[in-house]
């Protein structure tokens, strides 16, 4: 069957924040980016200003309103700095949205065309869970930095690169029966399908649990797993996020890296905190995933975890939510051949997790 909804990869994740400048200073300095391009009162938007930083093929916008009775002004206010956008990159903006608006999607904005002397973009969005929104973007005949509205943008402050590559997937919390709800939009609304389930046996701890399903695009670019709160003892962290974040939304985004030991190394040394488990995780390593091509020892001394799955192995670490409320924080993944998401680690994992949320008065 035709793929209704080709999509070509994440463009871009715009996230709304208090202050997009500061936010655009930390994501250089602990993470990485570079800036490349601005928009604000300088460019002729007068109620916002949003930053765009990119690493390879990551581009975060962050964008902050200037007016307080601001719609990003109300969303921050709701929901503290996080995800607004996963903008998806397509062939066709106004064909994306009116196959996905056809089958029901709600639209968040209807296709637009914006030019500029760089060329011309295509843009369109429809709502997703919560307050969070998909943009489609088509950018064959644009040639510009970012987008029409946007200057270049260069400063002196280029701290280097950490070997984050790309996008591996972006993951949502969504409301208690609420997971099935979001499969079959993907599934009817944007031709994805249901790769992976994990239930309450798979990720639950002494304390609390959820479920988990991975929804993939056609071609398998783009994955967006799903989370719902199972019951447990005690508060999931899913549901301690829903309840900080106000609602349904972005959990974690995860990048890609080539070799995870000297990302998270310099990661650390620039300040970004990382969840910790205990060092009994590393006796039973390799006996869990037998012969690895990196020595346990630094592997240890950062916490970094291991699975493995049919195709290969993965290593992944967690970092501690990165603004003051227990909400978005990211995974940095590094794959040699696993396709999968980790899930001989949920349980030392989420026992991480819980141990923070404690510390928080949460669990
Ligand atoms: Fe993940």
């Amino acid at each position: 069957m035709k793929d209704f909804l080709p999509l070509h990869g994440t463009d871009h994740i715009e996230f709304y924040v208090g202050n997009a400048k500061q936010a655009a200073h930390y994501y250089k300095t602990a993470f990485g980016f570079q800036g490349i391009a601005y928009a604000g009162p300088e460019t002729g938007v007068k109620d916002r200003t949003s930053y765009v930083l990119r690493q390879q093929k990551m581009t975060f916008v962050f964008t902050s309103a200037l007016k307080p009775e601001h719609e990003i002004t109300r969303h921050v206010s709701k929901h503290g700095d996080g995800v607004k956008a996963i903008a998806l990159l397509v062939e066709n903006a106004y064909e994306a949205w009116k196959e996905t608006t056809i089958r029901e999607a709600e639209s968040f904005l209807p296709p637009a065309y914006l030019t500029d002397t760089h060329g011309k973009l295509g843009m369109s969005g429809i709502k997703l869970y919560g307050d969070t929104v998909h943009y489609f973007i088509e950018r064959q005949h644009y040639k510009g930095v970012f987008m029409p509205g946007y200057q270049s943008w260069t400063s002196e402050y280029n701290p280097p690169a950490t070997g984050l590559l790309y996008v591996d997937h972006c993951v949502a919390n969504v409301g208690w029966n609420q997971m099935n709800k979001w499969v079959k939009f993907y599934e009817d609304v944007m031709g994805f399908k249901n790769i992976l389930s994990f239930d309450d046996s798979d990720i639950s701890t002494e304390y609390s649990a959820l479920m988990s399903k991975v929804m993939s695009s056609g071609n398998g670019y783009v994955k967006f797993p799903i989370n719902e709160p199972a019951e447990g003892k005690k508060k999931s962290q899913v549901e301690e996020y829903l309840e900080f974040w106000g609602g349904e939304g972005v959990q974690h985004v995860a990048m890609a890296t080539k070799d995870i030991v000297s990302t998270v190394q310099d990661l650390m040394t620039r300040g970004v905190e990382f969840l910790k488990v205990p060092s009994s995780y590393y006796e039973t390593l390799e006996e869990r995933v037998g012969k690895i091509d990196e020595d346990i020892e630094p592997l240890k001394e950062l916490g970094i975890l291991v699975d493995r799955d049919d195709e290969g192995y993965l290593l992944q670490l967690f970092s501690k939510p990165v603004q003051d409320r227990p909400t978005l924080f990211f995974e940095i993944i590094q794959r040699k051949g696993a396709q999968s998401f980790g899930k001989g680690n949920f349980k030392a994992l989420f026992e991480a997790i819980e141990r923070e949320q404690e510390k928080r008065g949460n669990l």
